[in-house]
């Protein structure tokens, strides 16, 4: 590690040969961020907004190769339009603002999910930089936006019957793997929860089948660089067996 901060300590207990490839992380607990200081939810995701930029750099520091971001699931529709408004708002805004930070980094931007019924404003953002990015070969950042892994699967199955025509066909795993919208990305190794709460909510329900999970207590506009180097430092901890003794 060349840089000299005081959390250089922290740092130095990452062991570099052990790092996981794909981090991804359920962002939870904006609302009750914003509740316990007697704000509004939306002041609680524009606070989330900010603790993205550090994950990412601490990504870039260490050079993790994927991270994936759970921002808006196929299940928040069901809440107020308000809120809903300002959270494909802030995606818009959190895009225009950081392309700098996606630029100097050589961070490639990816979306998955039902793309296809995002608000016009966003899914514009959307595309726009992911072209800008798409010749980066640094960090992939992926972006979960009206994310469900029930549709992802649904959408894999309805892929594979529409190219099979009228032929009966014998689905393997391998061709579900390939019809994810993940096919382009290894299996997250580390899942981050936030907020407490212990729960998958509907986030990547087959790509998660081995991966370590670390809970934390601490709510996502909280969450600081030094947060994702103890889920980093627990993740090594680990013995992954994968089914063997
Ligand atoms: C996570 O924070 C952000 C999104 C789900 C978009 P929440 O808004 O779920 O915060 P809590 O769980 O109500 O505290
Ligand atoms: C999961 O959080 C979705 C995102 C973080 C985007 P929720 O707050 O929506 O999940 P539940 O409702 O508590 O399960
Ligand atoms: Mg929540």
């Amino acid at each position: 590690m060349s840089s000299k901060s005081p959390r250089d300590p922290l740092l130095s207990q990452i062991d570099q040969s052990k790092l996981p490839v794909h981090i991804a992380i359920i962002m939870d607990g904006n609302g009750r961020w914003a509740k316990k200081r007697h704000f509004g939810r939306i002041r609680g995701h524009r606070e989330g907004v900010q603790a993205i930029r550090n994950v990412i750099k601490l990504c870039v520091k260490l050079a993790i190769p994927y991270l994936t971001l759970f921002a808006f699931s196929s299940e928040n529709w069901n809440r107020p339009s308000e809120e809903v408004n300002a959270l494909w708002n802030l995606l818009s805004e959190f895009l225009k603002k950081e392309m700098a930070l996606l630029k100097k980094n050589h961070i490639r931007l990816n979306a998955i999910g039902r793309l296809q019924h995002i608000p016009d404003h966003a899914k514009q953002k959307i595309d726009w930089a992911m072209k800008e990015t798409c010749s980066h070969t640094g960090l992939f950042f992926t972006l979960a936006l009206n994310y469900g892994a029930r549709d992802e699967i649904v959408d894999a199955v309805n892929q594979l019957l529409q190219i099979s025509g009228s032929q009966p066909i014998s689905v393997t795993e391998k061709m579900i793997r390939d019809h994810l919208y993940t096919r382009n990305m290894p299996d997250p190794d580390l899942l981050i929860r936030t907020s407490g709460e212990k729960r998958l909510s509907n986030f990547l329900l087959w790509q998660l089948s081995y991966s370590e999970l670390v809970f934390t207590e601490t709510l996502w506009p909280d969450f600081k660089d030094t947060d994702l180097a103890h889920a980093i430092i627990e993740y090594q901890k680990r013995h992954r067996r994968y089914g063997r003794v």
